[in-house]
């Protein structure tokens, strides 16, 4: 395929169409992202959705607006923070690990950021792209679907997703690029009814010249 030509259909599709005002991709004094913010929201998002994850979100920074905030705070103000959101483990260990954080310092790298209590390889991944830069794809279920339908994939294994998330990668651009497939996954390649009319990837994508794009990937025996 035009790995290229692809990468640039998207990456411009992002930056025109992209949801570029969600809170924890806006940048910080140096250009950066706040790797704090970023860590919170992609704790948060891992269980919850995005429309939820907003009021979550922002009432969970008010409490803690930074990690040392967040490590010296009593468990119990943590977890009613965290009321209502589910998957209380996600809670306690984020205010764990930021005690870590504020002992050592921001993990620098992806293997650092997979040391810390509660964060594993979505996380780790979604931290060290996002905020630091390093070129490590993002593997969830809005990827999975929208890499199956560009493969016509219709059972795909976790290796095999991240293996070609891992391949598609712009490593130019790592964390716009991971925002750009959960972007698109989230508001154009859907789980039902795909809006393919208005899709960056149509011409790459098997799926869509299958003429069937919904049936991918086929549901999951149980
Ligand atoms: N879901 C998980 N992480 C996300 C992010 N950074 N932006 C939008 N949706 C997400």
């Amino acid at each position: 395929p035009d790995l290229a030509g692809l990468r640039a259909a998207l990456l411009d599709w992002f930056a025109r169409s992209g949801r570029a005002a969600l809170p924890w991709r806006r940048l910080g004094e140096a250009g950066a992202r706040d790797p704090y913010r970023v860590w919170v929201a992609e704790i948060l998002l891992q269980q919850t959705q995005v429309a939820r994850g907003l009021e979550y979100y922002g009432r969970f920074l008010s409490a803690f607006p930074t990690v040392e905030a967040l490590a010296a705070a009593p468990e119990d103000a943590v977890l009613k923070a965290w009321e209502g959101c589910g998957y209380y483990a996600r809670a306690r260990n984020l205010r764990r690990a930021a005690g870590v954080v504020t002992r050592q310092g921001f993990p620098r790298d992806y293997a650092g950021w997979l040391a810390l209590p509660g964060v594993g390889p979505y996380t780790a991944a979604a931290v060290a792209s996002l905020a630091y830069g390093e070129a490590r794809a993002v593997s969830d279920g809005n990827v999975r679907r929208v890499l199956s339908r560009l493969y016509a994939q219709a059972a795909p294994t976790d290796a095999w997703v991240q293996a070609r998330a891992d391949d598609l990668l712009d490593p130019a651009r790592p964390g716009d690029w991971n925002e750009a497939v959960m972007d698109l996954g989230a508001t154009v390649c859907t789980p039902k009814a795909p809006r393919c009319a208005g899709c960056p990837l149509r011409a790459f994508c098997a799926a869509f010249a299958s003429g069937t794009p919904a049936a991918f990937p086929a549901p999951k025996v149980r």
